[in-house]
């Protein structure tokens, strides 16, 4: 499966899902290829040293003879998980790439040649509905939604959604919402469970049973370059990614 890891709005989680579903995968055994198309390149970086980044996701994107096999590098300290990493020059892609006829199918066309040799890959997206989202939707099998819990928790989705059918109407019919996610969820407080019952009513069970509590050592982890399962492993938000793996693998 390819999951993408979308949503327009900034800072509602989908790093922190994308390096930790990402690792609780290879945890779990499985061959994993994490993806960075956020040209913060938080993701890679909780992986990867900066000084091991020669060539990153934009030059396999721009350059024909760079396959993205030339830009995978294996995971610090993580089995069965390869990172393909993200520089600050992404930020130039969209503008590198107009008027390019197929300027959405270049993930698409990458990847295909290592779907067996990862049957897991995860993408880290960007905060923005542009030609990186794009790309990730036109690849992947699968979509995940984070949702912060938050007073506007559901503003913007109406874009986002509208984005999702204009790429299945054509360019992937078979494009399939895996699940919204609930992040940094309060249980205690009842504006925590209002949120919660608000998403549950526009999305149904494609809601996850699996929500991720606000956490301390989520919150630090990223400083320490580390998933939650190396950095805190006895903490909740590790048994939080934990369960929430157990359902993607369950829901695939
Ligand atoms: N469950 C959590 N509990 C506490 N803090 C969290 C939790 N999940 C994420 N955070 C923190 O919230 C901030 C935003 O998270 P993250 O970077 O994953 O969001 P994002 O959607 O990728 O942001 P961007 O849109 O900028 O790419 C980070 O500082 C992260 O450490
Ligand atoms: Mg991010």
């Amino acid at each position: 499966m390819i999951v993408a890891i979308t949503n327009q709005k900034g800072g509602v989680g989908k790093t922190t899902t994308a390096l930790n579903l990402a690792a609780a995968l290879a945890i779990r055994g499985k061959q994993t290829l994490l993806i960075d198309l956020d040209p913060q390149g938080n993701s890679t970086l909780s992986f990867v040293e900066r000084d091991q980044i020669t060539a990153s996701v934009y030059d396999a994107f721009t350059d024909r003879s760079c396959s993205l096999e030339d830009v995978i590098v294996p995971a610090a300290q993580q089995d069965n998980l390869s990172v393909v990493p993200a520089r600050i020059s992404l930020a130039k892609l969209e503008a590198r790439l107009v008027g390019e006829l197929d300027a959405h199918f270049r993930l698409k066309d990458l990847l295909t040649p290592l779907t067996s040799k990862y049957p897991y890959v995860v993408i880290d997206c960007p905060p923005t509905l542009g030609l990186l989202t794009v790309n990730a939707l036109v690849a992947a099998s699968h979509l995940l939604i984070p949702i912060q819990s938050s007073y506007f928790a559901l503003e913007g989705t109406d874009d986002l959604l509208e984005t999702i059918e204009k790429v299945r109407s054509r360019a992937n019919p078979s494009l399939d919402i895996i699940g919204v996610l609930v992040t940094m969820h309060d249980k205690r407080t009842s504006l925590g469970k209002d949120i919660q019952n608000q998403i549950s009513k526009v999305f149904g069970p494609k809601v996850f049973k699996t929500i991720i509590s606000k956490n301390v050592r989520l919150e630090e982890s990223p400083a320490y370059r580390e998933s939650i399962f190396s950095f805190a492993p006895d903490s909740k938000g590790a048994s939080d990614y934990y369960s929430l793996c157990e359902e993607v693998i369950d829901r695939a």
